[in-house]
């Protein structure tokens, strides 16, 4: 079978170290992935030390990996490379804005992915964490980031120490539309939804978190509208201070 058909996030980590010259290899193989105007709108930052994971861990809620792995690497959107290329060459550059963040977070988010594939090719086990945008500020302090630097994703990274079993995915005619999107019908809705609400982990999901619906569980508890509202206005906030706004 494929890597690809049997990946899924790794948490727990054995204690073998991740080598250096195997972790460089795999970030400079990285580079081949696709960039807008072969600027390479990102940096990674690569933590190691386990003073340094401390700092970083109250940022992602202190998900245990973040002290665990062998690895933690903070992927950044950076546009502040370029724009001191072109000051030193007497070229004006223009990337304070919210499309230079849009596109350097997209190169920045192809780099890390394609990392991410490559590592996993290895047999390696990673964890992205989406908490790098819920309190950017924080990673932007432990690790200096400078203006025009933007921390976008996290990976913690190392041997595998477990093996979960896979999670499930919607059927494919649920993400593809041919020609024009097609949109969601309460039908097809039921159709796509109720194979992942009929699991026995996301039934007992539900009994725990004594909710109606696997709906309720993600919209009342785990992703709720207060805590975006009050994370997007630290994310403008530190857009702003970052200088993409
Ligand atoms: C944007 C994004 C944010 C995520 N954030 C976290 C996180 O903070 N903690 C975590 O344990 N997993 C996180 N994950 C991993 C997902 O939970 C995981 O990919 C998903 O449940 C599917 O499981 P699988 O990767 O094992 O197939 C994140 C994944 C993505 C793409």
């Amino acid at each position: 079978m494929k890597t690809i058909n049997m990946r899924r996030s790794i948490r727990k980590y054995s204690s073998r170290e991740v080598g250096d010259p195997l972790l460089k290899t795999l970030l400079r193989d990285s580079e081949r992935t696709q960039t807008m105007g072969n600027l390479q709108l990102y940096s990674v930052v690569i933590t190691r030390d386990a003073g340094k994971k401390a700092e970083l861990a109250p940022a992602h809620f202190h998900q245990p990996m973040v002290g665990e792995a062998p690895v933690v690497l903070t992927f950044c959107a950076d546009f502040r490379r370029t724009s001191l290329w072109a000051e030193n060459r007497k070229a004006t550059p223009g990337y304070g804005n919210i499309l230079s963040f849009l596109n350097a977070a997209t190169d920045t988010l192809l780099y890390c992915q394609t990392f991410c594939n490559l590592a996993e090719e290895e047999g390696l086990g990673l964890c992205f964490l989406g908490t790098t945008v819920y309190m950017p500020k924080e990673i932007i302090r432990v690790l200096r980031l400078p203006k025009l630097v933007f921390p976008v994703a996290t990976i913690t990274l190392g041997w595998p120490d477990e093996l979960p079993e896979l999670s499930d995915r919607l059927p494919l005619e649920a993400i593809v539309h041919e020609e024009t999107y097609e949109d969601y019908t309460p039908d097809r809705i039921d159709r796509f939804y109720q194979p992942k609400e009929a699991l026995p982990e996301n039934k007992h999901f539900v009994e725990i978190n004594r909710k109606e619906t696997l709906a309720q569980v993600f919209t009342d508890i785990r992703y709720t509208r207060k805590d975006n509202e009050a994370m997007s206005e630290g994310l403008l906030e530190a857009l702003r201070q970052q200088g993409f706004l």
